[in-house]
């Protein structure tokens, strides 16, 4: 199974594209609806996008005109936050509507506009929109009170053209951080320390473009079929993966007697009959990502005894076990921690997707238990998974997409 390009990258190197003064090539972009939906709205900004297939774009803004965003475009999508740091970039301006995307309880973007602000802009909210002005953009330190991987890419958005150097301190470390680093330095930025909690950013007058750069493989997708396998006593192997990036996964597999052999760009999972529990801390990278957490949530209902999940990034993100209890399991939840009796075979039910991962999950549970299950809202799933019941078809899994006639189109918050 071959893993498609990240989607936290993806949506963050578009938008980087609007800094660039000339054509950017971009290989390896999912064919995820959340990059279709920032390739129309950077399209309604003046810039140019042209496909050479369905994963390698060419954008170039070179007539980028407006610092305007439509509400209609961005009010589903989160990443569309990276617009105002593109834009703030490009133009010393923006006005981008508050971002929408999944339900985790209270998603703030205090440190994005307290970085934007040591850079030297004016930033107000009014109506809904975020109005971010500046007629200078100076580089500054900024230390961030809360590891935040939106809050660190869009400062380096915005800090890339500013004048001298911009310090961000206390910096998220994710892949997908670093690799918009790496994007901007392809185009010609001067960005050092990204992947560390310390990135220096020095300030240059123009990003030239013209040079093409490959998106790094989609960490969360991997770890969804891993999971996936464990989960369905599988043996699955996910190619176009980068091991490293893996690591705090396959440490948990393992501690759960699942099997798992790494060899350069591949990891391969065989499941076993008996699972042990273990304990889960979801923490920012390098540890255990926040968004497997209900895939791994799936995986503990089969574990024997009882595992626990404590959610350690997000308020609340266990809005999907009502869902898993319809289906039978026994899992209670106290705070930001569930606590997961097993091993529990589930039973087919109709049930919703309440966000991305979380519909990745019910899926899982679907291939896991006992007769026929039903995933509604599975434009959720759309937005972060290329072919998804495709994928898992060619795996083995019966699983087939039917028209809705349960729920209409999800509306987003
Ligand atoms: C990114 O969201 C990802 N989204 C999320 O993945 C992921 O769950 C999250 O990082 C954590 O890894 C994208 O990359 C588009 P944060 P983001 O800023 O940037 C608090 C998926 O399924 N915080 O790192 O919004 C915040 O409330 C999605 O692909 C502040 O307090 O997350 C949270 O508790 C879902 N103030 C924590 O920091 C701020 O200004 C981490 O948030 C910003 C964040």
């Amino acid at each position: 199974m071959y893993i498609s390009g990240a989607k936290n990258a993806a949506v963050a190197i578009i938008p980087a594209a609007l800094l660039v003064d000339g054509p950017c090539r971009i290989e390896n972009v999912p064919d995820i609806s959340d990059v279709k939906l920032l390739e129309d709205i950077i399209k309604h900004l003046g810039a140019e996008i042209r496909f050479e297939d369905k994963n390698t774009i060419v954008i170039n803004s070179h007539k980028l005109q407006s610092y305007k965003a439509s509400y209609e475009r961005v009010k589903c999508m989160r990443a569309s936050y990276y617009l105002i740091g593109a834009l703030l970039g490009r133009f010393g301006k923006a006005e981008v509507p508050f971002p929408g995307g999944c339900d985790f309880g209270f998603r703030p973007i205090d440190q994005h506009i307290k970085g934007f602000e040591a850079l030297g802009a004016k930033v107000k909210i009014e109506h809904g929109i975020v109005y971010a002005y500046a007629d200078e953009l100076v580089g500054n330190q900024i230390y961030l009170d809360v590891v935040s991987v939106g809050a660190t890419i869009n400062l380096m958005l915005a800090a890339v053209k500013a004048k001298g150097i911009t310090i961000i301190e206390n910096a998220a470390k994710e892949p997908h951080v670093v690799d918009t680093a790496n994007f901007l330095n392809a185009m010609g930025a001067n960005i050092k320390g990204a992947g560390t909690d310390v990135i220096k950013i020095r300030g240059v007058d123009t990003l030239k473009g013209g040079a093409t750069y490959s998106i790094i493989p989609d960490q969360i997708e991997a770890g969804t079929y891993m999971l996936a396998a464990a989960a369905t006593r599988g043996d699955v192997t996910v190619r176009n993966v980068i091991p490293k990036h893996m690591e705090s996964l396959t440490a948990k597999l393992t501690e759960m007697n699942v099997k798992v052999i790494e060899n350069g760009d591949w990891i391969r999972v065989i499941g076993v009959d008996r699972l042990s529990k273990v304990n889960i801390k979801t923490l920012p990278y390098p540890g255990f990502p926040t968004d497997l957490q209900p895939q791994a949530s799936v995986l503990l209902c089969q574990a024997e005894g009882t595992s626990t999940i404590t959610e350690g990034v997000w308020d609340s993100r266990f809005q999907y076990i009502d869902e898993l209890k319809r289906m039978g399991a026994h899992i209670r939840v106290e705070g930001r921690i569930a606590v997961i009796e097993g091993p529990t075979r589930l039973t087919g039910a109709p049930i919703n997707a309440t966000d991305l991962r979380a519909g990745a999950a019910l899926v899982i549970a679907g291939l896991t238990a006992k007769g026929t299950t039903e995933v509604h809202n599975i434009n959720y799933i759309d937005r972060g998974y290329e072919n998804f019941e495709e994928k898992l078809r060619a795996l083995g899994a019966d699983i087939k997409r039917v028209e809705d006639r349960l729920s209409g189109p999800a509306n987003c918050k």
